[in-house]
């Protein structure tokens, strides 16, 4: 399939409803009983039936639309075709907040051409709040343009960020970057959805968010909605998974230099 503007009108109106279908398995086990809760890696660490039920949708929907697409989704893995386009999925995104009855969750469906992110989707079902953007064309909020903060200065800025899932047995758990920036600004949220996190940035809601040990599928779609954005990111270490900082440009360039580069022993 050549990377047309067909083709990417079509993909985008089939990731907006496949977002929107996901959101809605979402909400039908939200706050119920049937939650079906399970340990992964340890208990900070979770997934459940409402996670399984979106992406075995997700998958189903674009391997009979698109049988020649590969696929990256977190409960799943990869499933390899071809090079041309690979969708990457996180079907449920705050799986924390969600298993609470916090409504901060997300589904986040980024597709890449030939390895470059074109096209990115993050939908709150919850807010109702759908995020888009692709490649070029800018980035949205339920259809409306939106655009990243301009805050220049660091005691104005609301940021957020998160802890990693190994928080208990490893030292280097983002603590020493919050020391440094929690006196500096005006507020430090976690909201718990990595995708959210982003398009908050993305639509100044937020001045800056960090966080490390993130996967491809917590910031395939948000990151194209960042930058689309005006927002700036930059990786700042590349030793623990994907570890990235994503801000207005003022904001951005004032907390990189916070953050640590290495490993805290
Ligand atoms: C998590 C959320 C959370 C972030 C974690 C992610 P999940 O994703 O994005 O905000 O702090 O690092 O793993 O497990 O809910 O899909
Ligand atoms: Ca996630
Ligand atoms: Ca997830």
């Amino acid at each position: 399939m050549s990377n047309t503007h067909t083709d990417i009108d079509s993909l985008l109106l089939n990731a907006l409803s496949w977002a929107r279908e996901a959101g809605a398995i979402h909400m039908r086990y939200f706050r119920s009983d049937n939650l079906d809760i399970k340990s992964k890696f340890n208990d900070s660490d979770i997934v459940t039936a409402a996670d399984k039920a979106a992406e075995s949708l997700l998958i189903s929907r674009i391997k009979d639309t698109y049988p020649d697409h590969s696929i990256l989704s977190e409960e799943s893995g990869e499933t390899h075709h071809s090079d041309d386009y690979r969708w990457v999925i996180d079907p449920l995104d705050g799986t924390t907040n969600f298993s609470s009855g916090l409504p901060l969750f997300s589904v986040s469906i980024g597709i890449e051409h030939r390895g470059e992110t074109i096209m990115g989707v993050v939908f709150a079902p919850y807010l109702n709040e759908m995020f888009h953007a692709v490649k070029g064309k800018g980035a949205y909020l339920n259809g409306n343009p939106i655009h990243t903060a301009e805050t220049d200065n660091m005691a104005h800025a609301v940021v957020a960020t998160g802890f990693p899932v190994d928080k208990n047995i490893n030292p280097d758990n983002n603590m020493d970057n919050l020391e440094r920036v929690l006196p500096l600004v005006r507020g430090v949220r976690r909201l718990g959805s990595a995708a959210i996190d982003l398009c908050y940035v993305a639509a100044g809601f937020l001045s800056a968010y960090w966080e490390l040990n993130l996967h491809p599928w917590d910031v395939s779609a948000g990151l194209l909605i960042v930058s689309e954005a005006g927002a700036k990111y930059t990786h700042f270490r590349n030793d623990r998974n994907i570890s990235v900082i994503a801000g207005c440009p003022k904001i951005h360039d004032c907390m990189v230099p916070l953050l640590s580069t290495e490993p805290r022993t």
